[in-house]
């Protein structure tokens, strides 16, 4: 049976019932009541006495004033006896109208009740059935239907928003925790596959480096075959270290950094000397808590990103400006970088370049591991860089034009005493 029909029953039976006892209650006693209410029984019994007493007066010498005053109490007793009769079949006849106005009473009772029982009945289950039809939306992880809400009581706007509060909260929480499934499987892989390059490499760099060291010295067709295997040897190598880092956090305690001299030295190191960067660092920078090499690997991918994409810019117009300051942010909780919800005081490193720009449906996917449209990139230099930066409880942000260049943010948070 629907809840609706439930409910309904319920009611009804709550209205009806009691309304039915009464009313046959009072038309019971009304009915057994009025015929008592006339005394006719008592004036009938009066009446034969008062006869008898009368006609045994009548019987001994009166006086004339004896005579009338025994006359008018006869005819006041005739006449008392005939208005009590009256009375009394007046409410004999009473009693059926009685009781066919407590069956009418009984029925509009019964349609009035059944009348507010629906309406109740409706008000309740239209939106219960819509929210219990909204969880099995929310069971089979889909969203919850839009539109008007369904008629029913006004109470229920406060569940439905809460419910569809909630909703949104468990869709988010659910992409999270595919989020982060998704990054520890490519971490795994990322494991794995820096593992498998590693344990051939090691041999192959020391016979390339015995090759080289030849002696005699080998034919220069030779040492050009070498030096193909050395370059290739050391481009994998690379892409080991890449991998390898992928998989890791930063590792030992966190230090104070200055990162004026952080971005300063990286600048320095990464930035190959025919590429202008300009690096500008407010004054007064206060210092971040953290780990300064993974720090510096995160912003020198970032440079390199820059360089690359400034290879094949006019000569002259290439340009990049790295710019720290102070901002105002919101710090992350985990690594996986769920915001905690308040504002706080950050640092920014802006990584500016005037490349070739990103396409807009790539601009979202860059922090993403192999996301790269570099032959021989492993796409992991952003992903290194931002999965360091979330460590640090930070964020990373990007925009960019194609053909005006790219703009790469990371915010981290000030070292607190
Ligand atoms: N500054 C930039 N300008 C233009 N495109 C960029 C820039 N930074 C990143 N990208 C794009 O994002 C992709 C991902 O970058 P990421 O650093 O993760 O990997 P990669 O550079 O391709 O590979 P690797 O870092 O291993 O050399 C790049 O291939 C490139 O398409
Ligand atoms: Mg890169």
């Amino acid at each position: 049976m629907r809840f609706r029909t439930r409910l309904f029953l319920i009611l009804s039976l709550f209205a009806v019932i009691p309304a039915a006892v009464l009313t046959l209650v009072w038309a019971t006693t009304l009915s057994t009541a009025l015929p008592l209410l006339s005394g006719s029984g008592a004036w009938d019994r009066v009446a034969a006495s008062g006869e008898r007493a009368i006609a045994t007066m009548r019987q001994g010498p009166l006086t004339a004033a004896q005579r009338t005053a025994i006359g008018a109490h006869e005819q006041e007793l005739t006449s008392s006896v005939t208005e009590a009769r009256r009375y009394q079949y007046l409410a004999a006849r009473a009693v059926p109208i009685v009781a066919a106005v407590a069956v009418g009473a009984m029925v509009v009772l019964a349609v009035v009740a059944s009348r507010v029982a629906g309406h109740l009945s409706r008000q309740m289950s239209r939106p219960l059935d819509e929210i219990v039809g909204w969880t099995e939306h929310i069971a089979r992880a889909e969203p919850l239907p839009a539109g008007p809400p369904s008629r029913g009581a006004p109470e229920f706007h406060v569940l439905r928003g809460r419910m569809r509060t909630m909703a949104g909260d468990l869709e988010v929480g659910r992409s999270r925790e595919l989020e982060a499934e998704r990054l520890r499987a490519f971490r795994e892989t990322a494991r794995q596959v820096a593992h498998e390059l590693k344990n051939p490499l090691t041999p192959i760099q020391l016979a390339v480096a015995r090759l080289e060291r030849a002696n005699p010295p080998l034919s220069p067709d030779l040492a050009d075959t070498v030096a193909v295997l050395a370059t290739e040897a050391a481009r994998l190598d690379t892409m080991a270290r890449s991998f390898a880092q992928f998989g890791r956090l930063p590792e030992g305690p966190p230090a104070d950094i200055d990162l004026a001299e952080l971005v300063r030295y990286t600048a320095r190191a990464t930035v190959p000397s025919g590429v202008p960067v300009v690096v500008e660092i407010d004054p007064a920078v206060p210092l971040v808590r953290g780990h300064h090499d993974a720090l510096a690997r995160a912003l020198a991918n970032v440079l390199l990103n820059a360089v690359d994409a400034c290879a094949h810019t006019a000569a002259g117009e290439a340009r990049i400006s790295v710019h720290v300051r102070r901002a105002t942010g919101t710090a992350t909780g985990t690594a996986t970088g769920t915001a905690t919800g308040t504002a706080a005081p950050m640092i920014e490193i802006a990584v500016r370049d005037t490349g070739v720009g990103i396409p807009a449906e790539t601009l979202d996917r860059i922090w993403e591991p192999y996301v790269t449209n570099k032959p021989g990139g492993t796409g992991l230099g952003l992903a290194i860089a931002r999965q360091t930066v979330l460590a640090h409880r930070g964020t990373v942000s990007a925009s960019s034009r194609p053909g005006d260049g790219t703009e790469i943010v990371f915010r981290l948070p000030v070292a607190t005493a």
